[in-house]
Parts: structure tokens; C-alpha cells; sequence
């Protein structure tokens, strides 16, 4: 059986206080959490303050970006072995604001997979299709073309040792979850669709749900059969609500 993990992607949120005192919360109240995985992803600027912390404990840490470049001039970023140098466990690549946001194509995710990849740094690799093209039926072409851009560029293996994370994107930060039944019908497709390249793999691989779950309704949504845990924005920022999440993965 998968073991449930529960990401928290911070975003751009919190003070250099208010980190300290979410990341000091979350671990204190991790020590009793027994059955489930349990990551932070801070903002860059915050990482040492945050793996100062949590490292040795049962709470990972990730970054929620990369760059596609291994070193050298480009301004801004952040290389995946500095990444690493710092204790994370995990890299977000293709986070659906990065993909909107900031022009991602699915190439350029499939770039920075590969990065995290060969670094020994577990992808959490996202994705997800808009409102727009749920209400035109094509939610699961999305997703599978998402995901053959990985297959393209790293072969059938691909998804080892990686996470998934479907995210609708217009469940993101909006309050409206998928429903158990509606986000359980695209895993199954998503594991299946995994399967036709590695059917090992695919029941290992752990896929997360993301997009307004919070305590009310993680329960429901991780005990469906292919909902591995979750990827929380929101409720990642308050302490308890988080370690209620976490609880809801046991
Ligand atoms: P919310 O939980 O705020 O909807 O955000 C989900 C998300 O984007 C996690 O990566």
C-alpha cells in the first residue's frame, strides 16, 4: 500500500517570524503522527530557516520551484543542487501558477522534472486542467498530455520515485474542492494512464490532490482508492489546520 503524503506549498506567504513559528508548530504537533509523510514548501528566501528546524525530523521540505539550468548566468534563480544543499527532499516543478503565470509549457516542466530527477530530489509534479477546458470535456486529454511531455523526455520509468499532483486549477485557492468523486475519477485515470508505460510503477506512485482541501474535507478525499494525500495552499499556513489535514492522511 502507498503511504499518504501531505505537502504544504506555502507559496509567497509568511514573514521570517511567522515561518518560524508555523514551521516550530508543525513539527512539534508531526512528532505524533503516525501512517503519513509530511512536507513543508517555504518560499526560497526561507528554506535554511525552515530545514534548521525540521531536519532530523519526520517533516520534510521542498522547494516549489527550479531552474532548468544546472549553474551560471541566469539572474534570479535557483539550481537544483542549491536546492539540495539546503535539505530539501522535494522540488514542485510545473505548479499550475507557474505554468499560467509565468509561461511554463509543458516542455519547459518536463525540463525541470528531469533536473530534480537526476538529482535524487523527489518531483512533485503537477497538473491539472482549467475551468474552461473541464467544462469542455477534456480533462483528462490535459492531463495525459501533461504527462507524455514527461514520458517524451525521461522514458517509460519516468514516474519513479516521483509524486503527482492533480490540481484542477480552478479548485486552486478559489474554495470549490473537485468532489471525492470527481478528483478519484481522475487519479484512476492518471494511474492508469501511468500504468500503460509501467504498471509498477504506477501502483507505487503516490498521487496527491490539491485545490481547497482543508480539514472538512481532506478525510473524504484521501480515503478514496487513488488519493494518495494532498497538496495544500491555504490551510498550509495555519498550523492546526494543516496537522489536521496531516491527521485526516493517517
Ligand atoms: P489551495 O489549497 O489554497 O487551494 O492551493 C492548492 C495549491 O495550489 C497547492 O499547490
Amino acid at each position: 500500500m502507498r503511504t499518504p503524503l501531505v505537502a504544504g506549498n506555502w507559496k509567497m506567504n509568511g514573514s521570517r517570524e511567522s515561518v518560524k513559528e508555523l514551521i516550530n508548530g508543525v513539527v512539534e504537533g508531526a512528532k505524533s503522527l503516525n501512517g503519513v509523510e509530511v512536507a513543508v514548501c517555504p518560499p526560497f528566501i526561507y528554506i535554511a530557516d525552515v530545514t534548521a528546524v525540521a531536519g532530523g525530523t519526520n517533516v520534510s521540505v521542498g522547494s516549489q520551484d527550479v531552474c532548468t539550468e544546472l549553474k551560471g548566468a541566469f539572474t534570479g534563480e535557483t539550481s537544483i543542487d542549491m536546492i539540495k544543499d539546503f535539505g530539501c527532499q522535494y522540488a514542485i516543478v510545473g505548479h499550475s501558477e507557474r505554468r499560467t503565470l509565468y509561461g511554463e509549457t509543458d516542455d519547459v516542466v518536463a525540463e525541470k522534472f528531469a533536473v530534480v530527477k537526476n538529482s535524487g530530489i523527489i518531483p512533485i509534479f503537477c497538473i491539472g486542467e482549467t475551468l474552461e477546458e473541464r467544462e469542455g470535456g477534456i480533462t483528462e486529454e490535459v492531463c495525459a498530455r501533461q504527462i507524455d511531455a514527461v514520458f517524451s523526455s525521461q522514458g517509460d520509468d519516468a514516474f519513479a520515485d516521483s509524486v503527482i499532483a492533480y490540481e484542477p486549477v480552478w479548485a486552486i485557492g478559489t474554495g470549490k474542492t473537485a468532489s471525492p468523486e470527481q478528483a478519484q475519477s481522475v487519479h484512476a485515470f492518471i494511474r492508469q494512464h501511468i500504468a500503460k508505460r509501467n504498471a509498477v510503477i504506477a501502483e507505487k506512485v503516490q498521487i496527491l490532490y490539491g485545490g481547497s482541501m482543508n480539514p472538512a474535507n481532506a478525510k473524504e478525499l484521501i480515503g478514496q482508492t487513488d488519493i494518495d494525500g494532498g497538496l495544500i495552499g491555504g490551510a498550509s499556513l495555519k498550523t492546526e489546520d494543516f496537522l489536521a489535514v496531516c491527521q485526516a492522511g493517517q
